[in-house]
């Protein structure tokens, strides 16, 4: 055998496993996160609730999908957030699990899943990561509940962090409006901040911050910073997938930017499926399966 195709062989042995080694690789992780961070390079989040959505995400490279508890006002047509149940993360959650090759998933947990003891935090965040196969979980607050942010990772659950306008909070802020804005305000936020960095969180989600503040605590953290509405100085950004593609269309915050207009793009394609089957034009020939006719003749 010439010396060439041997070694061609040889390679493509060794090679096989290394090429399988890349895929497994390839899975977002908390220490992706890390690295991303220290390296400067931005990270990408999006939410997703179900199987097909998560498949498209992970597809597009995204390196993080949440489920979020906007599911409780995207999909289940809720005001705010405060309706969500432990039970719905978890319906949405293995969906979006099943769908996800790649992106690490993050699922929420939802309001008084956590506020009342470490020990309700633990337990909750412990059946959402046994019932769905998440990579981690996110919460809402900063230094109030530090404790639980400690007793879920020293658990060995991941915890991203949820500060600035946090909308579990809606009824005491007295609508979605923008945190940090004074000093006194802007010093809880970085506060807040380094609190649950402290407590363990292997990032932290910033929403509806000045951009310069949102900035200023990505330049002071170690870990990751996500934003939305916090401007481009966080080291990531996520946003409600409905949002961007202006398929939610109840109101629109000024932090959204819609990357595509899929609502209008549905409604034309759902009027045309309408007008063709009042036009009897559809099901046509090629959407039809067919029989023979001596067997159609064979009936009574
Ligand atoms: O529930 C959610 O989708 C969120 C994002 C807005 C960050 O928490």
């Amino acid at each position: 055998m010439p010396v060439l195709s041997v070694s061609i062989r040889i390679v493509t042995v060794v090679c096989m496993p290394l090429m399988f080694l890349k895929e497994v690789v390839m899975k977002n992780t908390v220490a992706t996160f890390q690295k991303m961070k220290e390296e400067g390079q931005k990270i990408s989040m999006l939410t997703a609730y179900d199987y097909s959505t998560a498949k498209v995400v992970d597809n597009a490279g995204v390196n993080s999908i949440l489920v979020g508890d906007s599911l409780g006002m995207v999909m289940l047509g809720y005001e705010d957030t405060i309706p969500v149940t432990v039970e719905d993360m978890i319906h949405h959650g293995r969906a979006v699990t099943r769908g996800a090759q790649n992106a690490l998933v993050v699922i929420d947990m939802p309001f008084m899943s956590y506020e009342v003891s470490v020990e309700q935090a633990v337990q909750n965040a412990g059946r959402i990561m046994k019932e769905t196969q998440a990579n981690a979980v996110k919460l809402e607050g900063g230094s109030r509940v530090a404790p639980q942010i400690k007793a879920i990772t020293k658990a060995g659950i991941p915890v991203c962090a949820h500060i600035g306008m946090t909308p579990q909070s809606v009824n005491s802020y007295g609508g979605f409006k923008v945190q940090g804005k004074s000093i006194e305000a802007a010093q809880a936020v970085i506060d807040d901040a380094l609190a649950v960095q402290e407590a363990g969180a292997f990032a932290v989600v910033i929403e509806c911050v000045p951009a310069k503040l949102a900035a200023l605590i990505s330049e002071k953290l170690t870990i990751p910073t996500i934003g939305i509405g916090a401007g481009a100085g966080c080291d990531g950004q996520v946003l409600v997938y409905q949002d961007m593609l202006a398929l939610f269309s109840d109101f629109k915050p000024k932090f959204v930017k819609h990357f595509a207009h899929l609502g209008d793009a549905m409604t034309e394609a759902f009027k045309t499926y309408d007008e063709e089957v009042k036009a009897g034009t559809f099901p046509s020939e090629e959407h039809t399966f067919k029989i023979d006719d001596e067997v159609i003749e064979k009936l009574y």
